[in-house]
């Protein structure tokens, strides 16, 4: 599914040389719901925006779905994550001007495969799944952080990606409220088969993950279930 080779990022800030990524090698199945954590500053992030397209590497190949998407034109990126990817972000980025049901449909409409009532259904469908039905016609600031997280997530899935990604999702809630959030996770990725790939660096969080990457440096420094290098069953 997903398919990652000696993937390097550099920045170059003046004349010191940051080395976000240094060669990481992976491969991620469809239906892992894959943790990758690590200390602030390791890499976490740089490697997520690499894998949604949201950022291009310095070297190293990326294979989605057998596609090189490195040899994509910026049009065929931009459909390529319309079509296939979803994203959650750890400060929802939800428009605020937007009801909740705006705020889901949004990606649908920018598809335009669908017709307005064909979209409706399925936006609707997304909020009964993450409970927030009754909330559709509020707007992002009149619901608490943990029910904005959950509007951004039926945002991300209501295009049904095959790939989501999820950067420290939790990271502004309360232990309550992540809860929630990573339950939501769990269900969508055992229902929908749904593949989920999640930044975190909350240790108690890998309860949740079927495999943990380690970053350090922009290393994986190991890969398995509890992060101790074992490859999960
Ligand atoms: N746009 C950027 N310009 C320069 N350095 C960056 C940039 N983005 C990230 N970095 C550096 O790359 C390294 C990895 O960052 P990041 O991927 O954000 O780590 P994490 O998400 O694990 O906290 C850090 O040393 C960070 O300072
Ligand atoms: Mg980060």
């Amino acid at each position: 599914m997903i398919r990652i080779d000696n993937l390097k990022k550099l920045y170059h800030m003046g004349t010191v040389e940051v080395r976000a990524l240094d060669g990481v090698t992976l491969d991620i199945a469809k239906g892992e719901f894959l943790g990758i954590m690590g200390a602030s500053g390791s890499g976490k992030t740089t490697l997520l925006h690499m894998l949604g397209l949201l950022d291009e590497p310095s070297s190293g190949s990326i294979l989605l779905d057998n596609t090189d998407v490195g040899k994509l034109t910026d049009y065929e990126k931009t459909m390529f994550r319309l079509y296939k990817l979803g994203y959650v972000f750890q400060d929802y980025a939800l428009v605020p001007d937007l009801t909740v049901m705006e705020n889901v449909s949004l990606p649908a409409m920018l598809r335009k495969d669908r017709d307005e009532e064909q979209i409706k259904a399925d936006s609707y469908e997304i909020l009964q799944k993450i409970g927030l039905c009754d909330r559709r016609d509020h707007l992002p600031r009149e619901l608490s952080g943990g029910q904005q997280q959950r509007v951004s997530i039926a945002r991300a899935m209501v295009n049904k990606p095959d790939i989501l990604f999820a950067d420290e999702p939790c990271a502004n809630l309360d232990s309550e409220n992540s809860r929630m959030v990573l339950e939501l996770f769990r269900e969508i990725n055992e229902e929908f088969r749904q593949t989920i790939v999640m930044v975190s660096h909350e240790d108690w969080h890998k309860e949740y993950f079927h495999r943990i990457i380690r970053l350090k440096d922009g290393k994986v420094v190991s890969d398995g279930v509890n992060g101790n290098g074992e490859k999960a069953g």
